[in-house]
């Protein structure tokens, strides 16, 4: 039979602990209890920031749901509403809308820091797919709540994309009908999209606790790649992490709440504060930023080969672009985890998260030259570097000497 570790002064704590021994569970995933690689940068800081955007997600979600309308006919008035006559509504709209963006900067960086330091290597290839599946429910539920506001850009965006199901070969037309519950965008579109919309988080929330589950078993990587050896590369997550994260709550707060308060529509379109429209097409209906890389990457393709459209190649390569990087632990093969050792895989890295950047801005030109043939050059890059470049140099390069221990590296510095 078990025992609690835990002993406390207060019999209170002590009676609970007897029973359920949440404190130890506590204690050994966040607290003095849980040793940790005493290297770690800020880098390590973007994942407890995503999942403090989590919980404010939800909040504001569930507080915005309070006073929201999911009809074609009452959407757009009810956000009104929630914007005019909501004791706090404007904020709580701000705090959710400008969090979507902000859960999406942090995750990118997120991902970037984990493929550079090779944090998606074994043992933690697990944990790395969980995230690239908590990435692509990300991706939908964002799709899913621009939707709602039922403006200009919700109505077209929402048609041009789920247009693209009828791409699919002989049963597109039946999906992209079941889909919208109807023969276009309409009603039964923003009612299931809501429902979803609501439901997904908590999917990503569970996902997450898999995720830290995964994490928590062999421990963080750390900016060297190079395994603990023993109680001399670590501290405790208390006080020293909790600290840490605290802290960068805190600057992130400033940068968060400045959009929030001083530029909140810095990450919209305006014509999203336009009543949707099914008779009057916007001239040009671009995604949300976060979604522009894949956006790009879409249209790059424009020729059919072999009786293939290019909507569907463009459909594929877009979802591919996502869930190629659950490979990754495979795809980059070399035998040092962090990339601070790997000099040429260094170059190509850089190169990729600039490419994808790039790729971001020519998702939000119009489709045209010389905009096209830079999006076909950029979406090959991509590819090249996942399929191809990686691959091949993390085989084959010369790796620079790693330091025997963490605690070696530490003293040295
Ligand atoms: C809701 C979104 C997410 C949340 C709340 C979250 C949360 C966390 C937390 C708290 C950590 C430990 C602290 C840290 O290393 O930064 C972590 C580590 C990690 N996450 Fe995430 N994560 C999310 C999305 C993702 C995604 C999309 C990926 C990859 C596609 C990913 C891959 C990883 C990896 C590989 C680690 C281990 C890092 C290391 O030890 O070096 N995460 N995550």
């Amino acid at each position: 039979m078990s025992h609690p570790t835990k002993q406390f002064k207060n019999p209170v704590l002590n009676w609970i602990e007897y029973r359920l021994p949440i404190f130890s569970l506590i204690d050994n995933s966040v607290g003095s209890g849980y040793p940790t690689p005493k290297n770690l940068s800020y880098w390590w800081n973007f994942g407890s920031l995503a999942g403090f955007v989590l919980v404010i997600m939800i909040a504001t979600g569930i507080l915005l749901a309070m006073q929201y309308t999911p009809h074609e006919t009452m959407a757009f008035s009810s956000v009104e509403h929630i914007m005019r006559d909501v004791n706090w509504g404007w904020l709580i709209r701000y705090l959710h809308m400008n969090g979507g963006s902000m859960f999406f900067i942090l995750v990118y960086i997120h991902v970037f820091r984990g493929v550079y330091y090779g944090s998606h290597k074994k043992p933690r290839e697990l944990l790395w797919i969980i995230g690239v599946i908590i990435l692509f429910i990300m991706i939908i539920t964002a799709f899913l709540g621009y939707v709602l506001p039922w403006g200009q850009m919700s109505y077209w965006g929402a048609t041009v994309i789920t247009s693209m199901l009828s791409a699919v070969p002989v049963v597109g037309d039946d999906l992209t009908i079941w889909l919208w519950g109807g023969f276009t965008v309409d009603n039964p579109t923003l009612n299931r999209f809501f429902s979803l919309h609501y439901l997904l988080p908590f999917t990503i929330l569970g996902l997450v606790i898999l995720h830290v589950w995964a994490l928590h078993e062999h421990k963080s990587n750390n900016p060297l790649g190079i395994d603990v050896q023993g109680p001399q590369d670590t501290i405790p997550f208390h006080p020293y992490y909790t600290v840490k994260d605290l802290f960068g709550v805190g600057v992130f707060l400033i940068f968060y709440l400045y959009f929030v308060f001083f530029a909140p529509n810095f990450f919209g379109e305006p014509d999203n504060y336009i009543p949707a429209n099914p008779l009057l097409t916007p001239p040009h209906i671009v995604p949300e930023w976060y979604f522009l890389p894949f956006y790009a990457i879409l249209r790059a393709f424009t020729v059919d080969i072999w009786g293939i459209t290019a909507k569907l190649q463009g459909v594929v390569a877009m979802v591919m672009a996502v869930l190629l990087l659950a490979a990754l632990p495979w795809l980059d093969g070399s035998r040092v985890r962090s990339m601070s050792f790997r000099p040429r895989s260094r170059i190509f890295f850089w190169t990729f998260v600039a490419n994808c950047i790039f790729l971001g801005y020519l998702g939000g030109q119009v489709a045209e030259e010389p905009y096209v043939i830079l999006g076909k050059i950029s979406t090959a890059y991509y590819f090249a570097y996942l399929l191809i470049i990686l691959p091949f140099v993390s085989r084959t390069e010369d790796v620079d000497e790693v330091p025997e221990s963490i605690s070696a590296a530490v003293s040295k510095q």
